[in-house]
């Protein structure tokens, strides 16, 4: 074979493969990989690639079905059916298939994809030519990116202690949440963090400050810390799947319930707004 594709036992050239759409991978980028480089059929150091690519999946909690052993024999066996010896080999695990659903139950199957795809190493490779640039990995939660992994194990470590969702902060600042939005009302204020690069420019959130202006609430777009967090007349979550929710609990703590007034007139103010324009 020029190329190999391999999905769960299924094989053949990587163009003709396809995976099912249910795959998390294919959603939320919620899997694991590894590379590895082959010369004369022979995987170079996969011992050490098979050890990180278990301790991937020890760490976002996904339960391979083959062992180290078992999975360096599948990878001998699919490169002995290619032309070449020299091959780029590509691990994944996902953790499974299922509906959309940020959560997950712990047993389950997780889906093996391997890639193999011609590459031979140069003894002497042209020198780089490079730019520098700020790492802003994990700073990009204003796009609606597939890549979930955090979500994923924040609405996960929640559901684990039977919450319905978990606020993050950045130091002191609150951001956003797992799947949601979170604004706070104080002093008859709304105070929401402003549409930047820390959070998602929510669909509900933009509602809930529309809703705030026509019912004369004032809105601070700033961020805000925990202690405020902890100390609002109302916390309230928004998303497309819940509108408006206020919170009751937050870390075991009562929280909230002081502002029912204002929290009541928002609540009914989106849920008319939803059902005047779904009829
Ligand atoms: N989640 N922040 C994050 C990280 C989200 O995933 C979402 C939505 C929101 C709220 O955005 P909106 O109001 O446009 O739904 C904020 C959706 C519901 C999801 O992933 O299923």
């Amino acid at each position: 074979m020029k190329t190999l594709g391999y999905y769960n036992g299924k094989i053949a050239e990587l163009e003709e493969m396809t995976v099912p759409m249910l795959d998390r991978a294919c959603y939320f980028g919620d899997g694991v990989y590894d590379v590895a480089v082959c010369r004369n059929h022979r995987t170079f150091a996969l011992e050490e690639h098979l050890d990180r690519f278990m301790n991937s999946c020890k760490l976002l909690h996904i339960t391979p079905d083959h062992t180290k052993e078992e999975l360096a024999e599948l990878v001998a066996g699919l490169l002995a059916k290619m032309d070449s010896g020299d091959q780029l080999v590509y691990l994944q695990y996902s953790r499974g298939s299922a509906l959309r659903n940020h959560t997950f139950a712990a047993d389950m199957k997780p889906n093996l994809w391997i890639m193999i795809k011609p590459l031979t190493l140069q003894k002497e490779p042209k020198p780089l030519r490079c730019m520098t640039m700020e790492d802003t990995r994990f700073f990009h939660c204003n796009i609606k990116t597939i890549n979930l992994i955090p979500n994923v194990l924040a609405a996960q470590a929640a559901e684990d202690r039977g919450l319905d969702e978990c606020i993050f902060h950045r130091g002191n600042e609150i951001t956003e949440c797992a799947h949601s939005n979170v604004s706070i009302l104080k002093g008859g204020v709304l105070l929401t963090h402003p549409t930047d690069n820390l959070i998602l420019p929510g669909i509900a959130r933009a509602h809930l400050i529309r809703a705030c202006r026509a019912l004369g609430i004032a809105v601070k777009e700033r961020p805000f810390t925990l202690e405020e967090l902890f100390d609002a007349d109302e916390i309230l979550v928004t998303s497309t799947t819940k509108l408006l929710c206020p919170v009751v609990e937050l870390d075991g703590k009562a929280v909230g319930g002081k502002d029912q007034k204002n929290l009541a007139a928002l609540r009914s103010y989106v849920w008319e707004e939803y059902e005047r324009e779904t009829n």
